[in-house]
């Protein structure tokens, strides 16, 4: 087979950089493919790494990964270290507020679940929080500890892992069209110039853009659910205006309040599928408006940037993540949904652990990309 690599990654969003770093530093020549690395998703996205918080009913099983991933973060970050690049990985666990009775009701009834799942989450009373947060407005009737959901900023966690793969890998900064192949084995990706990066392994994790490969030997039923989110900058005289990530529940409405360590906060998210990849102006209008019932100061911040992204929904929420029946050389790594900077260092192993021959997870046919067809056979 001609190679030029032993990993093609098509994709240079947090996971593709994730996965390509991760075949780095095990000793695998690596080539990642992307015009505009970090530029989807990563470039919007909040960084909670919350396995607790991120928690949604009915997506338990995702737990073990979420858990794990979050883990196996700061072995993740320090293998980054020699990049100069501060991620800015901060600790300060994460306050849930209520507003009303109804919210107070869902937060308990869901710190329920968590508490079977053995996740870290207490009710403290309002006077505690607020030691902590004393900008905690007074329409807030309850709020939850979860000590052990962190954050990072993943555009700089994006930048560690560009000047990682540039150095010690082949960034390809051009589209990718398809996957080429001969019989059942994937050799290597093709590019929209014309031109070939042969390798013994090929990894699709170009998020939504994954559906739209040529020669792939499934469907990706991935579908498009934007977020709007928002960049504040804080006035000196409110610093530090939190030192937890806030969430909340407003009315019913999910909130969150992001603070990084330039003193900016990041404030998010609405889930819409209508299919506008514009900011929409409900959207933002809504995220300030449940922002200020929790922290009222949130009025006095500079409005510095507004954006919307899509991120990879699936048909259950699960990543589509393995490789495909019947296909060798080939993984797939994609619909991460929410929690693509959180299952970065998990689906990286995960990979890595795959194309090296490793078994994955036992859980890991829950993540089949293919566990949606019927007939597993290629598609030709
Ligand atoms: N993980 C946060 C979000 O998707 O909005």
């Amino acid at each position: 087979m001609n190679t030029d690599v032993d990993v093609a990654v098509v994709g240079g969003g947090i996971i593709g950089l994730g996965i390509a770093w991760e075949a780095i530093r095990r000793g695998h020549s690596v080539a990642l493919i992307d015009p505009d690395p970090a530029g989807g998703a990563t470039h919007a996205a909040a960084g909670m790494i919350a396995p607790a918080s991120e928690l949604h009913y009915r997506e338990e099983h995702l737990l073990r990964l979420t858990v794990d991933s979050a883990s196996r973060y700061p072995e993740f970050l320090f293998s980054l270290a020699w990049t100069g690049v501060d991620p800015g990985y901060r600790r300060t666990g994460t306050l849930v507020l209520a507003l009303d009775g109804a919210d107070r009701t869902a937060l308990a009834d869901l710190q329920t679940v968590q508490q079977r799942n053995s996740l870290s989450v207490q009710q403290i009373p309002l006077r505690e929080a607020r030691r902590s947060e004393p900008l905690i407005g007074p329409a807030a009737t309850a709020a939850f500890h979860a000590p052990d959901d962190h954050q990072l900023d993943p555009r700089r966690l994006a930048q560690a892992l560009i000047a990682a793969v540039s150095e010690r890998g082949r960034l390809v900064r051009r589209r990718a069209s398809g996957i080429e192949r001969t019989g059942n084995r994937v050799t290597g990706v093709s590019l929209e110039d014309g031109t070939f990066v042969g390798a013994r392994h090929t990894v699709v994790a170009n998020g939504l853009a994954a559906a739209d490969l040529a020669g792939l030997p499934c469907q990706l039923p991935l579908r498009p659910v934007y977020g709007d989110i928002l960049r504040l900058r804080v006035p000196e005289a409110l610093q530090p205006l939190l030192t937890h990530t806030i969430r909340g529940l407003v009315r019913g409405h999910a909130v969150y309040l992001v603070p990084r360590e330039d003193g900016t906060v990041v404030l998010g998210a609405t889930m819409r599928e209508d299919g506008s990849s514009a900011v929409s102006a409900g959207g933002v209008y809504q995220l300030l408006r449940d922002a200020q019932q929790l922290i009222p100061a949130v009025a006095e911040l500079e409005l510095v940037e507004v954006l919307c992204r899509a991120r990879p929904g699936t048909p259950d929420n699960a990543p589509l993540l393995g490789g495909v029946t019947g296909t060798h050389n080939l993984v797939i790594a994609t619909g991460f949904f929410r929690h693509g900077v959180l299952l970065t260092p998990a689906a990286a192993a995960l990979c890595v652990d795959l194309l090296e021959g490793k078994p994955g997870p036992a859980e890991q046919e829950r993540y089949k990309p293919d566990r949606f067809e019927e007939g597993r056979a290629w598609r030709s």
